[in-house]
């Protein structure tokens, strides 16, 4: 895959950078996307009802039982090439933030520190009733078992349910972590868009405000998106293929001189 030089130093001159990430980043290491054709949750699963308030009070179990399938794919899971790349790069630059729509802790098993899950996380569910954080004791199954039903834990504190800390629809985002990650991506000189779709908002507007305040946008997708037509960089590739093999391109640049 080639690199042009004006990238390269774009990447170099850099001061600040916002690592913006979807799902396609965790494809790689076995997570399943969303909207993918045939592979994608959305595909197999009506997000209505898997991931709202209201399919939760509906079917407590159903949905507990299947955010803890996916808890436990991830917990099975490893980070990838383009994962660690993200993780290295944060190590030369005066400012990386990354931003992510992902529930999954694969950045920061990477080493990335100080991720922002615009979307919440597997791994930090509360109480539907009282919001406090509940902690997982459960040793780790040998296999991440089918998307079986199974009931929620109860609250400590008021004897509710317990309820995954992602977001859902019909919730908003956390006012921090949004005005956060839109104050990173109005301040950044580059802006990667990694395996989003780029369609569910607010977070798909990041890497607008970026190209807006005079950023450029590197986008990496194996398909089309709705960036297409705004990014400066588009990368036909896979995550964990595209990243680490554009840090090499960067040293062997770096290198050269
Ligand atoms: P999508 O499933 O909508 O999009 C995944 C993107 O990743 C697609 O554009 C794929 O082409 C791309 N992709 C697949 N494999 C890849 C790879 N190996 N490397 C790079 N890209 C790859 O997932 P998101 O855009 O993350 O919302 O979806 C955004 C939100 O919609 C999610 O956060 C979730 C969902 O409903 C909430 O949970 C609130």
């Amino acid at each position: 895959m080639k690199f042009s030089d004006d990238l390269l130093i774009a990447l170099l001159r850099a001061k600040r950078i916002v690592v913006f990430t979807g799902a396609g980043m965790s494809a790689e290491s076995g997570i399943p996307t969303f909207r993918d054709t045939q592979s994608g949750l959305w595909e197999q699963y009506d997000p209505y009802v898997m991931a709202s308030p209201k399919g939760y009070l509906a079917d407590k179990a159903l949905v507990w039982g299947w955010y803890e399938w996916r808890r436990m794919q991830v917990l099975h899971a490893k980070p990838h090439a383009g994962h660690i790349a993200i993780a290295d790069l944060s190590g030369h630059v005066e400012r990386l933030t990354l931003i992510t729509q992902n529930v999954d802790d694969l950045h920061e098993r990477a080493g990335s520190k100080n991720v922002i899950h615009l979307h919440g996380s597997l791994h930090q569910p509360r109480c539907f009733d009282c919001g406090s954080p509940y902690t997982f004791f459960d040793e780790i199954p040998d296999e991440p078992s089918g998307d079986q039903r199974k009931e929620p834990p109860i609250c400590v504190n008021c004897n509710g349910s317990i309820r995954p800390g992602v977001v859902w629809f019909g919730e908003s985002i956390q006012d921090t972590d949004w005005n956060f990650a839109e104050q990173a991506a109005m301040e950044c000189d580059l802006l990667f868009s990694i395996g989003t779709s780029s369609l569910v908002w607010p977070a798909a507007q990041l890497p607008e405000r970026a190209v807006l305040h005079g950023a450029r946008v590197i986008q990496i997708n194996p398909g089309p998106t709705a960036l297409d037509n705004k990014a400066h960089y588009n990368f036909r590739g896979k995550a964990g293929e595209v990243l680490p093999a554009m840090l090499e391109a960067l040293s062997t640049f770096l290198n050269s001189f």
